[in-house]
């Protein structure tokens, strides 16, 4: 969920709504508004998309300079209005991100106190606390004081009061909470995105702060109930930018960027033949197992990083989705480095696994997209992925620069390790050089994609097979084909499907093949036979030599360059992303924003 507050000079509705619109990434459930008006307090809340509270904002307008906001991805609660944030309470309003874990006592405690709930959500106790505790005659920032002190579990949330228009307050304890700094205004938003419209300064509370704002004042206190200062920190607007530049979908423009924004992975770790990493501290040949951890695509993209770190640079590497991790209780050894993926660096599975190694691995790693997150403000280095700013939900660009970044990192560990001499280190880096290229040469082949995935948009199911390196892209591509085009999807390792998956395949399902041409091409030719023997339909997608030798009996086949097979996965994801683009658009799906999904998911 995203939430926003303004405390503004001017009319807070459109700026609420402009600044959701840039939250809309974190859940698209329900959106609602509240605001003060001479001291009278309301608030509109509409189900669905965005357009769906502006469209209610005409016929129902809202007046007042100071505001709250609330997109949401539904938790506790189908996303009905009566669960739509803004929560009220009487004189109190409430938006929140995260989950209140002791709601049930909280609420039995109100119930004591003679106050029913009146919504499923665990957030509508928190209005309820704070009016209690107006109730009880203590001011609004006593009341919030108490209120946020009884609260557990991981949350931001802002509160607003009637009769109070020149006070908001704000708490952050395991959701990022930013506050913004305008000419006599006041502003919070989940992240800095939100609010560059309004303000390029500002202010990240901590764990367990606690802000009390008006127009001209800002108050920060910690966990103890000590007030703090917290830094100023002016914020790049170009990282902050956000339009379709002429394209239908931000997935389509965020696919065509690829050939760019790897260039600017590029140039940031590589001078010459030389490979630059932010800080020196991250000595290769004292490590003996890299953990790596992520969730959905980022996860995926670790995956695939396995094969680079142990066959290039010989380290074993561990894998995990983020919330299975610390449920295992793996235990972490000496010479253990941690290496957390993620776009948002807000994702809270994979937050909770970073704090869980905190301490215990060697060095904390992060290579995220966004910087100024939490995941990267608690890593010992961080790596900037340096894919811009990714709307779409489906991960496309952030995928590919992560697998970049992740390449760029497994050769200098390569190197570290003496398993690259200087020469094939060069070669590398120039196979990597090469990349940007290949993937423009990849995206012509965009209107064969869409003329394929008219077809694929008849299947109800859909299989991917890939073989080593490759495995790791075909559940991405069977990832990506499920996120929006909704179409069932696996993907297995090829030479797997033959133990049982392979009872799946007849004439209706579609069995694409990823197979470049490296050491395993053979191999996955024949599970691509075993396949075909058995009336499967096989989209083949390989390089022209690749699908001379394959033969006769494909169903249809994509035509990809010639590319170095360690770096195939980088340059075969375009297609995979191409496929599911047009099948979703094929099928008439909302392609930016599929059904249930959020881009960043901040509960557990
Ligand atoms: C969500 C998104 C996925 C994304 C995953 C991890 O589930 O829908 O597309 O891959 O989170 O996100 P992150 O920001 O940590 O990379």
């Amino acid at each position: 969920c995203g939430i926003v507050g303004v405390l503004g000079n001017h009319e807070a509705a459109p700026l609420l709504v402009e600044a959701l619109k840039r939250l809309e990434y974190r859940g698209y459930d329900s959106a609602g508004i509240a605001t003060v008006c001479e001291g009278h307090l309301d608030r509109r809340r509409a189900v669905g998309k965005l357009a769906n509270l502006s469209d209610l904002l005409v016929h129902e307008p809202l007046a007042g300079k100071s505001g709250i906001g609330h997109t949401r991805w539904a938790t506790h609660g189908a996303a009905t209005i009566e669960n739509a944030h803004p929560h009220r309470s009487g004189p109190v309003a409430v938006v929140h991100n995260g989950i209140i874990e002791n709601f049930r006592e909280l609420r039995e405690f109100l119930a004591k106190a003679g106050m029913g709930h009146a919504t499923d959500t665990d957030t509508e106790t928190v209005a309820m606390l704070a009016q209690y505790y107006l109730d009880q005659g203590l001011a609004p920032r006593e009341a919030a004081k108490e209120t946020i002190g009884r609260l557990e579990g991981a949350y931001a949330i802002c509160l607003l009061f009637e009769g109070e228009n020149d006070l908001m307050i704000a708490a952050r304890q395991g959701s990022p909470l930013a506050i913004g700094h305008g000419d006599g205004e006041m502003f919070v938003g989940s992240d800095a995105i939100a609010l560059s419209p309004l303000t390029d300064r500002i202010t990240y509370l901590e764990e367990g702060d606690w802000a009390i704002l008006t127009r001209e004042t800002l108050e920060i206190r910690d966990l103890n109930g000590e007030q703090v200062s917290r830094a100023v920190k002016k914020v790049s607007i170009a990282n902050t930018n956000i339009d379709k530049g002429g394209y239908k979908h931000f997935m389509a423009k965020e696919i065509a960027e690829q050939p760019t924004v790897s260039t600017e992975v590029l140039n940031h770790y590589i001078r010459r033949n030389e490979i630059v990493l932010p800080d020196a501290g991250l000595d290769f040949t004292a490590i003996n197992r890299l953990t790596m951890v992520a969730c959905g695509t980022a996860f995926y993209a670790c995956y695939v990083a396995k094969y680079w770190f142990e066959q290039v640079a010989g380290i074993p590497v561990e894998i995990d989705v983020a919330s299975e991790f610390r449920y295992r209780e793996p235990p972490i050894t000496d010479g253990t480095v941690a290496l957390f993926v993620s776009q948002s660096g807000e994702t809270a599975d994979t937050l909770a696994a970073l704090r869980y190694c905190a301490g215990k691995a060697d060095k904390i790693v992060a290579a995220v997209n966004s910087t100024e997150s939490s995941i990267a403000r608690e890593s010992d280095l961080v790596l900037p992925i340096l894919a811009g700013v990714e709307v779409g939900v489906a991960s496309t660009k952030a995928f590919t620069n992560q697998l970049m970044t992740l390449a760029v990192l497994a050769l200098e560990a390569a190197r570290q390790r003496g398993r690259l001499n200087d020469e094939q280190l060069a070669e590398r880096i120039a196979a990597l050089r090469s990349l940007p290229g290949l993937m423009n040469s990849a995206l012509t082949i965009e209107s064969r994609c869409e003329a394929l995935a008219l077809k694929l948009a008849e299947a109800k199911d859909i299989l991917f097979l890939g073989r080593g390196i490759m495995y790791p892209l075909a559940l991405e591509g069977a990832l990506k084909l499920k996120e929006i085009s909704y179409i069932h999807a696996e993907a297995y390792a090829s030479g797997e499907l033959k133990h049982g998956p392979i009872a799946l395949v007849d004439k209706h399902v579609p069995v694409i093949v990823m197979a470049p041409r490296d050491g395993l091409f053979d191999k996955t030719i024949s599970n691509m036979q075993e396949v075909m023997a058995r009336g499967g339909r096989v989209l083949l997608i390989s390089d022209a030599k690749g699908i001379e030798e394959a033969g006769d009996g494909v169903w249809e086949s994509l035509v990809m360059p010639e590319v170095d097979p360690f770096l195939s996965p980088v340059l075969y994801a375009l297609p995979a992303q191409m496929l599911a683009y047009y099948t979703a658009v094929a099928k008439g799906t909302d392609v930016d924003q599929p059904r249930n999904l959020a881009k960043s998911v901040t509960v557990e």
